[in-house]
């Protein structure tokens, strides 16, 4: 399949991955890949080409896939497979895995002290808890960065779900509930044991987080959490800054926030009738209020991690008042945004499924579920670091430094 970068002002590039041509392959230093026009200023960089990514590729109608392969290949497997795939470009063998999974475990079986001090001291229920992610972070790259990119890397994945835990724990004024941790389980099934949640209602869990944890682990270079981690990461700042960094760019509500929003957006509908719900979604839309859960800077279909969730559900949660709602507007809404020239994607993304089911089995607070997405982005964004730093034959990728053009300052002079 070709996938082209459709906007008329520019030329066209084009890579064709079902022949396995990527960039390098068959074209030289100097071949032009995309003629920049005054259209493309001030657009947030949308669609311009500024680097490579060997972790995954975005293809606007099949959706991400992670070295090659589609994530719904993917989401059934063990999540720290997933994670070995993105750092290591292949999936491992079964003597890898258990050696990968034993030293990711090994480095989650002590977590620095000062960094725990950091987070108790914050008061419960205060800021976003994406505030106490990058918080969390921060306080544990200032207790235990190696300068090691890769040792920072693996101990920031191993430790993840234990920061998660106490913040859900500390933030939530519950941290006696605290259960001390168990890293052999696996990466989710500690946070899941960590939070003090035992037997079916665990294994429900389990389930949803892991599928969640491995869709959400990476979609291409450019989006702005990963974009804005490796920009960090390339003036040679420690993982932890980078990955913090990150995670602040995932808490805008044009970004990682929307998971949140979208649930909300859904309780709010309160309704799966699609008549009713077709006048709240009119209403909203002549109100100029966003319709949660629908359209992407890239993909021009349905994503194919909603089609995924949405088919999770149906297993899981299927008589869910949200997950029905869910469902519904999953039909009533693209033909009415098809309606509007302007919007170039009509259909659901990612975020419309994904809240629906954290609140089936048990994750209750929407401002919660954009620290799942960080969670699971840590990874991808570690990879892509990792591979920027190995880039340009080990000299690694320059200090980011694209150009501005100035506008509006004619030179002046104090008299
Ligand atoms: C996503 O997962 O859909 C994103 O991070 C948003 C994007 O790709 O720009």
């Amino acid at each position: 399949m070709q996938l082209r970068f459709q906007d008329s002002t520019v030329r066209r590039v084009i890579i064709d991955y079902s022949l396995g041509l990527m960039l390098g392959d068959n074209m030289g230093d100097d071949d032009e890949l995309f003629t920049i026009t005054e259209a493309n200023l001030d657009s947030g960089l949308r669609g311009v080409p500024v680097g490579t990514c060997r972790t995954s590729f975005v293809d606007p109608i099949e959706g991400v896939h992670y070295v090659g392969y589609p994530v719904g290949d993917l989401a059934n497997l063990e999540e720290e497979d997933v994670i070995y795939l993105l750092l290591n470009k292949r999936l491992p063998t079964e003597e890898e895995s258990a050696t990968f999974r034993a030293e990711l475990a090994h480095r989650a079986e002590e977590m620095p002290t000062g960094a725990l001090r950091v987070l108790e001291s914050l008061t419960p229920g205060s800021g976003h808890p994406m505030d106490w992610l990058a918080i969390g972070i921060m306080a544990l790259g200032a207790a235990d960065s190696t300068g090691d990119t890769r040792s920072d890397s693996m101990n920031l994945i191993a430790r993840m779900p234990e920061l998660m835990a106490r913040l859900f724990l500390l933030r939530g004024g519950k941290p006696e509930d605290l259960r001390p941790r168990k890293p052999e389980l696996g990466l989710v099934e500690n946070f899941v044991h960590m939070l003090g949640v035992e037997g079916e209602e665990a294994e429900r869990m389990e389930r949803v987080l892991r599928f969640f944890f491995i869709l959400h682990m990476d979609h291409g270079g450019g989006n702005l959490s990963t974009f804005s981690g490796k920009a960090v990461a390339s003036g040679r700042a420690s993982v932890y800054a980078s990955i913090a960094s990150a995670m602040n760019a995932l808490s805008g509500p044009l970004h990682g926030r929307a998971n949140q929003a979208c649930l909300e957006f859904v309780q709010r509908i309160g309704t799966s009738d699609p008549v009713e719900i077709e006048d709240f979604v009119r209403s909203e839309l002549a109100a100029k209020r966003p319709i949660y859960g629908f359209g992407h800077g890239v993909l021009r279909a349905e994503d194919p991690r909603a089609s995924l969730l949405i088919e999770l559900g149906s297993e899981i949660c299927p008589e869910d008042e949200n997950y029905k709602i869910v469902t519904a507007l999953r039909e009533v809404v693209p033909p009415i945004l098809k309606e509007i020239p302007k919007i170039s994607n009509p259909y659901p993304n990612v975020d419309i499924a994904s809240g629906s089911l954290l609140h089936s089995v048990g994750f209750r607070k929407p401002d919660y579920y954009t620290t799942f997405f960080g969670w699971a982005r840590v990874a991808g964004i570690c990879a892509q670091i990792l591979d920027e730093r190995s880039a340009r034959d080990g000299r690694g990728t320059p200090i980011y430094r694209p150009k501005y053009i100035p506008r509006e300052q004619p030179h002046q002079r104090l008299k």
